[in-house]
């Protein structure tokens, strides 16, 4: 049975994501940013699918997030969206809320989540942040929005850290991160993201939480992991961080497909026959160009018959 737009009716929730927690089933996510590889990333059988504001590096060319809007944000999700349902896929759908639609106010936030569900389809918006955002994500959640916090490296943060760079790793820290790991649960988040901190960290506020902790260079003791496709991909090689393991690649595989398909035009080797359509004899006659007094020659177009 699906849904007007092909979608099975039974894609998984919130509720079976903490379900898979609790049976110690190990949650597997990925970023989309656009129909064919939400549904590529569908059919595989991923569990979540986010729509990570990373697409504004990885599909934008800018050197951090901070540029990206909530139009450019409900614009991918709605062709995730469109590309799951075309798989007939059950992933759940996540949205990252951009830098500067939830840190001014609380309501300004709910709208932006609002509309992240409403016109791009997704279940579930993520934000970074830890404790300071407990009352944004209580009112969010009030509003019917499950919302997926993350802490850790958090890259909107990226002037204020310093940097892209490992986070908790002395025991002041550690612990302020393990405080807010507790703050997202309490405010209401049904998971949360742990990027970049030590293994040993991972563990123990994945331990100490209920919901399911989703790592991203953050050890094997996370609920789940999540990577960012084209990284996983092997689709950029001068970005190759210590937390990504390549399935694949496919800069390689592009690189040559398309240089083989240069060469074969070049060479004429493309389109061959077999790429070629054809017409039953018909005779053409010339059509007058007034601006053109080349004389006009009759031809004949079509295979020979
Ligand atoms: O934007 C993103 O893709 C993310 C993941 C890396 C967790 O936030």
């Amino acid at each position: 049975m699906s849904t007007q737009n092909g979608a099975p009716q039974r894609r998984i929730t919130i509720h079976e994501l903490r379900r898979m927690k609790e049976r110690g089933e190990k949650i597997a996510v990925v970023t989309a940013y656009d129909a064919t590889a939400a549904r590529l990333v569908g059919e595989a059988g991923v569990d979540v699918v986010l729509v990570g504001d990373s697409l504004g590096m990885v599909v934008q060319g800018h050197d951090s997030t901070l540029p990206v809007t909530l139009d450019h944000m409900v614009y991918h999700s709605a062709m995730v969206r469109r590309g799951l349902g075309r798989a007939g896929a059950k992933a759940h759908l996540v949205g990252d809320l951009p830098f500067g639609s939830y840190q001014a106010s609380a309501d300004e936030a709910v709208k932006a989540a609002m509309r992240l569900v409403a016109e791009g389809g997704v279940e579930a918006v993520k934000l970074e942040g830890g404790a300071d955002y407990a009352d944004v994500i209580r009112r969010m959640v009030r509003a019917g929005v499950p919302v997926m916090g993350h802490i850790g490296l958090t890259p909107q943060s990226v002037h204020k850290l310093g940097g892209y760079v490992v986070q908790g790793k002395d025991a002041e820290r550690a612990q302020a991160l393990l405080r807010d790991a507790r703050a997202l649960e309490a405010a209401g988040c049904y998971a949360m993201v742990l990027e970049c901190i030590p293994t040993e960290l991972a563990r123990i506020i994945t331990g100490q939480v209920g919901i399911p902790t989703i790592g991203i260079g953050a050890g094997p003791s996370c609920d789940g992991q999540v990577l960012v496709l084209t990284d996983l991909l092997g689709m950029d090689k001068s970005f190759t961080p210590k937390f990504v393991k390549r399935y694949a690649e496919l800069g390689d595989a592009v690189a040559g497909a398309v240089g083989r398909y240069v060469a074969e035009v070049k060479d004429r080797a493309f389109p061959a026959e077999e790429h070629v359509f054809h017409a039953s004899a018909v005779r053409l006659v010339p059509v007058p160009d007034e601006t053109d007094d080349r004389e006009e020659l009759p031809g004949v177009m079509g295979a020979p018959v």
